[in-house]
């Protein structure tokens, strides 16, 4: 683990490679969230641009935007003393030309307080990660399943599989490496291919449905919880049921409403 009580930093990251010591990363949308996981420890705090899906209900991240993502890294940045706060570049804010990213970027990271920002592809934007980190933006790579390419992609499926894509992948991982990427998601990849990248690579790979022998981990917040009860998938191990808590305490709250037994005496004010 990084030191308990200072700021997590990308520096610590890379170290934490070195010492084999495993990254905890989860997605994040709000302060309040943001506060019970950076008590808990959790080293990389990901405002994924998930948030368009799992709280605003739309369908894919595609429609995410840019003031959106710099709402909600704002909310969670304000919950967090110690994590890494990675705000997620949402589509078309940095694909058309390096100098839109790093004005959308450097946007995200003033506006927001964010310590970093993450953006999907690989060797094809590598000479944009160049660009920003050379103006002093630390950027998380994301390959392997890219959800903004979900349509191009053909669905939310297993990248990889064939020897031409996992050398591609390799290829990928390694261009975001040389460009000044300080990690890289690897999302939906076959276990042994992540493994592969994971010891070439000096940078830390954060897994999601990439097996164990990635450097670090990361969920969506709401999948592990059990709060989002209309995802479910292979990887994701849920370690609640709040979506079923949330249900019982709303059942049983209306049922006290109609019945007239709350409020009761301890809930009322006096004269
Ligand atoms: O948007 C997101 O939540 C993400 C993670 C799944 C890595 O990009």
């Amino acid at each position: 683990m990084a030191d308990e009580r200072s700021p997590v930093t990308t520096h610590d990251l890379l170290r934490m490679k070195e010492k084999g010591e495993r990254i905890v990363s989860l997605t994040c949308y709000d302060a309040l969230f943001a506060r019970l996981l950076d008590a808990s420890g959790v080293d990389i705090v990901l405002v994924g641009d998930s948030v368009n899906q799992v709280l605003a209900g739309a369908p894919t991240t595609l429609s995410a935007t840019l003031d959106q993502m710099i709402y909600h890294t704002t909310i969670v940045r304000r919950g967090v003393e110690r994590a890494l706060v990675v705000c997620d570049m949402p589509f078309l804010t940095y694909q058309v030309t390096p100098e839109e990213a790093i004005r959308n970027c450097g946007r995200a990271m003033r506006e927001s307080g964010c310590h970093a920002v993450k953006l999907e592809g690989g060797q094809p934007m590598a000479a944009t990660v160049r660009r920003l980190v050379d103006v002093g933006i630390p950027v998380m790579g994301h390959i392997g399943l890219t959800p903004q390419s979900v349509h191009a992609l053909g669905g939310y499926r297993v990248q990889g599989r064939e020897d031409v894509a996992a050398e591609r992948l390799k290829a990928d991982a390694k261009a975001l490496e040389d460009a000044g990427a300080f990690a890289v998601v690897l999302e939906l990849i076959p276990a042994p291919l992540a493994s592969q990248i994971t010891k070439a690579l000096t940078i830390p790979t954060i897994g999601i449905g990439a097996g164990p022998a990635c450097d670090g981990q990361v969920l969506v917040l709401h999948d592990m919880l059990g709060l989002n009860d209309r995802f479910s998938a292979k990887f994701v191990k849920k370690y609640a049921a709040l979506a079923e808590d949330v249900r019982e305490a709303v059942r049983l709250f209306a049922a006290e409403v109609r019945e007239g037994r709350y409020p009761g005496p301890e809930h009322s004010f006096g004269k």
